[in-house]
């Protein structure tokens, strides 16, 4: 539709009104594209991760000391031997409850509360908006200023516990290079370190971490230290982004190759030991 082929009336009342329009849009390109995309691309990680966080089996290779991040820390006597790196402070747990229960819900929370998936799903899920010039079905809005979404505020608590984990994550690429079989070196711990890599990318690239570094400073140049690691971590932040799809793909990647070698279904290609 151009634009003479619909009626354009201007509200008088300021600010908060819309411009009536007789159509969703007037753009004519693949406007849903990328919400669509968005979509596919988050369903399918939450359908992954949650399935094989419920599943309890193929999470750790004794033989080459490899857990996967979906059962990390692993801190239960549910935990097959070997995969507790920090040892077993809780008893058995029930089916329901995954082996990572501690760690999850903070990252759940971690990447719903972040800035960039806030973005995100708002426009892609919410369609709040879709996109640029279409229309939103939700006749209010309220922003993030009333429950459930003023928790979003809460997201710098959520980055100091994930920073944590990815401490602990960091821990277990370590201890992976030696299994079983002693000290060595693997495609899968190649994988291992890869993974937390970019998981410290995606965590130190947070806007809240920006803000950690140099937020709240008069003065730079009384700061020489912390102006410099807020140097470093902005110029990862312009990636965020691509950190939070790419860490993404590598968790589940991390999380499948663990499976199929601690199953027996493809073996760890050595490169040393
Ligand atoms: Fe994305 Fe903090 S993790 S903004």
């Amino acid at each position: 539709a151009g634009i003479d082929d619909v009626t354009v009336t201007q509200n008088s009342a300021p600010a908060r009104t819309r411009v009536g329009i007789g159509t969703r849009t007037l753009r004519t390109d693949r406007w849903w594209l990328q919400p669509l995309l968005t979509t596919l691309g988050l369903a399918a990680f939450v359908g992954y991760a949650t399935v094989r966080s419920f599943m309890r089996t193929g999470y750790y290779d004794a033989e080459n000391n490899y857990l996967t991040p979906f059962y990390s820390p692993c801190l239960s006597d549910s935990c097959v031997p070997g995969s507790a790196h920090f040892g077993t402070p809780f008893g058995e747990l029930p089916g329901f409850i995954p082996l990572a229960f501690l760690s999850l819900p903070f990252l759940l929370g971690f990447r719903l509360t972040c800035y960039y998936y806030r973005k995100a799903y708002y426009r892609s899920v919410w369609f709040s908006p879709p996109a640029c010039a279409v229309t939103e079905p939700h006749a209010k809005y309220t922003g993030e200023t009333r429950l459930p979404l003023i928790v979003q505020n809460a997201h710098r608590y959520f980055f100091y516990v994930a920073f944590v984990i990815a401490l602990i994550n960091t821990w277990d690429a370590i201890v992976a290079f030696g299994g079983e079989r002693g000290i060595g070196f693997g495609l899968g711990n190649l994988i291992l370190v890869i993974n937390v890599v970019l998981l410290w990318a995606y965590t130190v690239s947070c806007h809240s971490c920006r803000h950690v570094t140099g937020g709240r400073l008069k003065h730079f140049s009384r700061s020489p230290v912390r102006y410099w690691i807020w140097t470093q971590v902005s110029r990862l932040n312009v990636r965020h982004m691509q950190f939070a799809w790419i860490t993404l793909g590598t968790l589940a990647l991390t999380d499948l190759y663990v499976w199929l070698v601690s199953t027996g279904t493809i073996t760890d290609l050595r490169f040393i030991n």
